[in-house]
This record gives C-alpha cells, sequence and structure tokens, in this order.
C-alpha cells in the first residue's frame, strides 16, 4: 500500500467549515465533529447499554473483527442469512435505540455542507476498531435509495481510510481520518468501494487503543 495516492493530515485542532473536496461528491470534513465530542461520546455511550457493541457473523459463517451495534429506526445486520436492515435488534429482540438528537443534527449538518440538504438518517452503525482491526474494501449497497449520501465520523485513534473507485480493482485513495473527522459521499460517488486498513497501536486521550466510526445512512 506504501506506493497508493496519500492524503496526509496534519494534526487539527480546531473544527474546519471548509470541505476538502476528494473526489466529485466526496468530501472530508477536517475535525467537524470536535465541538460536540463529549456530547457523542456520552450519546455513543448510552446507546451502546441499550444495544451492545457484538462480533457479527458473516454470511459465509466467519466473524466479524470490527464490533457493530446501532442506532435509529433501522440497524445493519449480518448473519449466516446475508447482510440486511432491520427495525429490531436481533441481540435484545427490541427496537434499536433511537437516534440521539446531537448525532443526527451532525450528520444532517455535515451533510448540507457537502451539498446534500435535507439529509435525514434513519439508520447509524456504530463500529468499534480495536488494533489490528480493518475493514476490507466494500459498498454500501443495502439501502433501498441511492440518492442519500454516506456520513462517516471517525472518533478516537486514526485510521488510513481506503477510498476505491466504482470497481473493486480500481486502485483505492489512502485518506488520513482523525478523531473529530466527517467523511461524506454521495451522488456519483455514492457506490465508491471504500475500506479501512489495519488500525496501528496507538492511544487516544479519550478512547484508548479504540477507533469509533459512526455510519449514517438514509436505509429505507
Ligand atoms: C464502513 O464503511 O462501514 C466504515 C468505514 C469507517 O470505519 O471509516
Ligand atoms: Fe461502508
Amino acid at each position: 500500500m506504501t506506493d497508493s495516492p496519500h492524503i496526509s493530515t496534519s494534526q487539527r485542532l480546531f473544527e474546519s467549515d471548509a470541505p476538502q473536496a476528494l473526489a466529485a461528491a466526496t468530501f472530508l470534513l477536517a475535525g467537524f465533529a470536535l465541538a460536540r465530542q463529549h456530547e457523542l461520546l456520552g450519546e455513543i455511550e448510552q446507546v451502546l447499554r441499550e444495544s451492545p457493541l457484538r462480533h457479527m457473523q458473516t454470511p459465509g459463517g466467519f466473524t466479524m473483527s470490527v464490533a457493530m451495534s446501532n442506532c435509529g429506526a433501522l440497524g445493519w445486520v449480518s448473519d449466516r442469512k446475508g447482510y440486511r436492515y432491520t427495525p429490531m435488534d436481533p441481540l435484545t429482540n427490541a427496537p434499536w435505540p433511537v437516534l440521539p438528537s446531537c448525532m443526527q443534527q451532525l450528520a444532517t449538518e455535515a451533510a448540507a455542507l457537502c451539498g446534500f440538504a435535507g439529509f435525514m438518517p434513519d439508520a447509524c452503525l456504530i463500529n468499534r476498531y480495536a488494533p489490528g482491526t480493518r475493514m476490507s474494501l466494500h459498498q454500501d449497497k443495502n439501502e433501498v435509495d441511492y440518492s442519500a449520501p454516506i456520513v462517516s465520523v471517525s472518533l478516537g485513534v486514526d485510521a488510513a481510510f481506503q477510498l476505491g473507485g466504482m470497481q473493486r480493482s480500481d486502485k483505492p485513495l489512502r485518506i488520513g481520518l482523525q478523531h473529530g473527522d466527517v467523511l461524506v459521499w454521495g451522488g456519483e460517488d455514492r457506490l465508491r468501494f471504500h475500506g479501512v486498513l489495519p488500525i496501528k497501536p496507538q492511544h487516544h486521550p479519550l478512547m484508548g487503543p479504540d477507533r469509533i466510526n459512526l455510519t449514517f445512512r438514509k436505509a429505507g
């Protein structure tokens, strides 16, 4: 991966309102979530008390290394039957926790800054990456309508995000994501392949060794 195109990111000490275009309809809002980090982390903690993180099964029978949960009307699940959205948490047999307002507002505002006015997510996937954990290249395509963007919030230790093309074989752009960064992709970029390279051992003052990613979607 050392030869892939690389967008380097310096330490971010303040929020930037100017989206950085990485592709035609893919934008980085560096540090956009920093101003509400404590509120966000409190809301995440509350959600995870109701619907704990768990390692889901892939349809092929493997255990996913990223631990996941959801909030919102719909939650993304994977098991032997496949990938899909469900209104109920299969672990608790209860509806997924309500999407907290600070999280929803963050996603709606970030999308609007990137040209996607009126984005109303009904699903937020919470991914927790421990050191060494990765997410291989994939497309987000379990949603009903691709006209809404994906809004992805990074918290905790740094990650190297791979922004691929429309084909799995397209060489991905490598984007450094830090605590508080928000990435938005939609429109003609909505079905780009993307993934996360293995998380390096690091320490974040609020999150320890882990990375948490929130992915907001209009799923139903
Ligand atoms: C995802 O594609 O669901 C997660 C992306 C990320 O963790 O940044
Ligand atoms: Fe994804």
